[in-house]
């Protein structure tokens, strides 16, 4: 039976990309809500640090744990329960009355994060078209820029308001409410992906939907679209194993990009800046809410720019541009703070992380995730893309809780971190121009058969 879609075009990709808006809003909102809930419940630094990074630690299991049963039960599904979690996990951290359930709350939302964020790149990838896939990807990145965004405005709207008698640190926390009520009414009107639906025999539905998200491209052929799409389906499914056979250059791709993405040192700047302004240049709290906004600022009008540019030039070429401009960006940064006073490097350090952060926010900020979404064999598609995402979050796991003992550890001089992300920027050059595969404008199917290809070339 064919199914009527109710969703636009555009309102399909909005929904679609709607985890992104989640993963940067509860990710961004505990650094400003973190040392109210600290004054709050009495915590040591110890139990606040741990109420930040246990997201990161539910989003690593939640990413793990969604690819197999993505690929088993459909993506439509499994985004409607990312949603529940992200209800849940929000009302909870709105709610809590302490250290545990404030950990358990942030847990639960970390599950939803992971989630979101190894379904939403595949399941974007898998409705785009192939000459679109790259900037219709980067809506993810663009929402998830808007989510940190969105974090810091309510940051600073609340602080300091406690409406109807209830802490400002529970109006920010709760307000993540609003999108995953959203998201929740979203995937239950989204279709399911046309290459989950043929995968599971489902030929006349995955018909329908290539139909409605065709209709307003021209030269596109969803007929000829599908024939491609039922071929591939047809190949023999070695299962898991493939991902050790003839997809292993995917799965180093995925994780040598997202552990690269993290260990250049993002989240050092989107988590902790104003946290190193305070320690390193002296600035005084009141300010630290303002440089997060403008972080955000710059970030989110960055990735607009990527946005449009992302079917223009090859993913590989973005992605070296980056590298350089982060490399250089933040080398200078670390030369100027070991030689000059800091009285002097405060404004030209602002500028640099500016450019670093349009460095990062056009090229490998939404790259590294359109990449996971396309280059893994349909059948192996969501576990695939789950590996991948878990990279990242261990990634950031680890960036974020070595950070501040980095940045002590160098005298709270912003140089010496910066230093060691210079190294991986460098790194990143060489990944990138060595194992990275060009995927612009190729299907799904022309990517998973020439994989293929080259793998049995090797063999024989
Ligand atoms: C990264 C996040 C980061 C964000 C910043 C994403 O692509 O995966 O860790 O916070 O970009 O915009």
């Amino acid at each position: 039976m064919q199914k009527k879609h109710s969703l636009s075009t555009g309102a399909i990709f909005f929904f679609g990309a709607l985890g992104g808006l989640l993963f940067g809003f509860d990710t961004g909102i505990i650094s400003g809500a973190s040392p109210l809930i600290e004054t709050n419940f009495s915590l040591s630094v110890a139990q606040t640090g741990f109420i930040t990074s246990s997201v990161l630690i539910g989003s690593s299991v939640g990413a793990l744990s969604i690819g197999p049963l993505s690929d088993k039960f459909g993506r439509k599904k499994l985004l409607i329960l990312a949603s529940i979690l992200f209800l849940l996990g929000s009302g909870l951290s709105m709610v809590a009355g302490g250290f545990t359930s404030m950990v358990v709350a942030r847990i639960v939302l970390g599950l939803a994060v992971g989630a979101a964020s190894a379904l939403t790149p595949a399941y974007l990838a898998e409705l785009a078209d192939a000459d679109h896939r790259g900037s219709l990807g980067t809506m993810f990145q663009l929402m998830l820029t808007f989510g940190i965004l969105m974090a810091y405005v309510s940051n600073l709207g609340f602080l300091g308001h406690n409406l109807l008698g209830v802490r400002d640190w529970r109006w920010m926390l709760g307000s993540a409410l609003i999108p995953a009520l959203l998201l929740f009414v979203g995937a239950i009107l989204l279709p399911e992906s046309p290459r989950f639906l043929v995968e599971k025999g489902k030929l006349d539905e995955a018909k329908a939907t290539l139909h409605v998200l065709r209709k307003n491209i021209p030269d596109a052929d969803p007929d000829k679209e599908l024939e491609d799409i039922v071929e591939v389906s047809k190949q023999p499914k070695g299962g898991i194993k493939e991902l050790f056979t003839f997809a292993r250059p995917a799965v180093i791709v995925a994780v040598g990009i997202m552990f690269l993405q993290q260990l250049v040192g993002i989240n050092s700047v989107i988590y902790f800046l104003p946290q190193v302004f305070i320690k390193a240049f002296k600035f005084p709290e009141s300010n630290a809410i303002w440089i997060s906004v403008f972080i955000g600022v710059v970030n989110f009008v960055c990735t607009i720019i990527a946005y449009k540019i992302m079917d223009r030039f090859d993913r590989k070429k973005i992605l070296e541009f980056g590298s350089i401009i982060m490399a250089i960006s933040i080398g200078i940064l670390s030369v100027i703070n070991f030689t000059m006073p800091v009285t002097v490097t405060a404004i030209p350090t602002i500028i640099l992380i500016a450019i670093y952060i349009f460095g990062f926010a056009v090229s490998w900020g939404p790259i590294a995730w359109v990449l996971i979404g396309e280059i893994f064999p349909l059948n192996v598609r969501g576990i695939g893309s789950s590996i991948g995402s878990a990279a990242n979050w261990i990634g950031n796991f680890i960036v974020s809780q070595f950070f501040l003992t980095l940045l002590a550890s160098f005298n709270n001089n912003i140089g010496g971190p910066f230093a060691v992300f210079t190294v991986f920027a460098i790194l990143s050059y060489f990944f990138v121009k060595y194992y990275v595969p060009e995927t612009r404008g190729k299907s799904l199917e022309d990517i998973e058969m020439q994989m293929r290809h080259d793998h049995d070339e090797k063999e024989s």
